[in-house]
């Protein structure tokens, strides 16, 4: 079947990954047919390196029609208005994560999309590599008995010290848990089901933080967003879990990525923003942990699954794994953390229409 031609708008920090994957692992199922970012000389470079056409500008990609699927890599807030004119276009989109900042933003792109017959993907896609599935086959096959309960830590000093042009993650759209918190909760909502409530506490104990990474090193952020946000969330299936996601943790603690406990035993899955293991097991009387062999060769940095999967999907008319409604739920969650803190109430989420 004939691939399907990507767009990828965006060239920054995130960018290479996927041009590696989808022009090298994935190059069978896809191609990549166009890069484009507001900085030329950064399109340039890129389309260089990939051997792939460079447009001038977001617009002009997504009216190539050698473009069916847009990649969007831009920041939080470049999410919804690129992704609106690729659909009103009438081509398909993947947006990095999150969805959109806001709900509405979401529900829109969500809708229009529909109406325009076109496919929302959105990232992450980690938890289609090894380390989730595996540790989702240990679930579903019995081995922790009925989950119970489930804990998530995302916690760490914050990006500035490493990404080249860190102010958007403390931006609205970012922070710990717009950021790396979809990691964790798509995670969570795979292997556990539909979240029905969530409750939480959100602060901002630094109003400015300084930029310790070239090329901008000295330079000060203000903050616009929570930097520690902890909540618990109840899952349909009765499980209750609790999460942390915090950028102002600055000696890291032992705390796992995510525990899930049943009655059987408890299960150690990996870090949530990787694709790989290790998956770890205890059941009742066991003495020490044994590790799961991993059920699938996608355990390396393979960005870029879920955007092929959504290719693949859209020729062989199923649905596809990262899907927008997914993200949405996702969103929803983030958003009622942020509510339940604010109001003093928890939050519950709607039913899917
Ligand atoms: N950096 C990471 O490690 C990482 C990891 C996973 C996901 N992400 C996600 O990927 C996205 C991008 O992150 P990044 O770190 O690559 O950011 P970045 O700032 O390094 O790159 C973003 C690029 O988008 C371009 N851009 C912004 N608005 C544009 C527009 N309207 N038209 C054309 N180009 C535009 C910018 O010029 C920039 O080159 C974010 O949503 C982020 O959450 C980043």
């Amino acid at each position: 079947m004939a691939r399907r031609g990507i767009g990828i708008i965006g060239t920054g920090k995130i960018s290479g990954i996927y041009l590696k994957n989808l022009t090298g692992r994935f190059s069978k199922q896809v191609q990549v047919t166009a890069v484009a970012d507001q900085h030329r000389e950064s399109a340039e470079e890129a389309g260089a390196l990939y051997k792939v056409p460079v447009f001038p500008d977001a617009a002009a990609l997504i009216a190539s029609p050698d473009v069916d699927i847009v990649l969007n890599l831009t920041p939080p807030q470049g999410h919804y208005q690129i992704a609106l004119d690729a659909i009103r276009a009438g081509k398909h989109v993947y947006n990095e994560k999150p969805l959109c900042i806001s709900r509405d933003q979401a529900a829109e792109l969500l809708q229009t999309a529909a109406d325009n017959k076109v496919r929302v993907g959105c990232a992450p896609d980690t938890f289609l590599g090894a380390g989730i599935q595996t540790s989702r086959k240990i679930i579903n096959d019995g081995w922790i008995g009925k989950p119970l309960a489930a804990v998530a830590f995302m916690m760490n000093a914050g990006p500035e010290n490493w990404h080249p042009n860190p102010a958007f993650f403390y931006k609205t759209g970012a922070g710990p848990l717009f950021d790396v918190g979809p990691y964790y909760l798509t995670a969570l909502i795979h292997l556990l089901g539909r979240v029905t409530r969530v409750s939480g506490s959100a602060i901002m104990p630094v109003k400015t933080r300084t930029i310790g990474s070239e090329p901008l090193k000295g330079t000060v952020i203000d903050v616009e967003v929570p930097t520690h946000v902890a909540g618990t969330l109840d899952f349909a299936s009765g499980v209750v879990a609790t999460i942390i996601t915090s950028f102002e943790i600055r000696v890291p603690s032992q705390l796992p990525w995510i525990d899930i406990y049943g009655t059987e035993g408890t299960l150690q899955v990996p870090d949530p923003n990787t694709f790989g293991g290790p998956v770890l097991l205890k059941r009742i009387n066991n003495e020490s942990w044994s590790e799961f062999p991993l059920l699938s060769e996608h355990a390396c940095d393979c960005r870029g699954l879920g955007i092929t999967d959504m290719a693949e999907a859209i020729n062989e008319g199923r649905p596809h794994l990262a899907s927008g409604k997914l993200a949405y739920h996702v969103l929803d969650v983030m958003h009622g953390f942020y509510d339940a803190s604010s109001s003093g109430r928890s939050y519950k989420i709607k039913k899917d229409k």
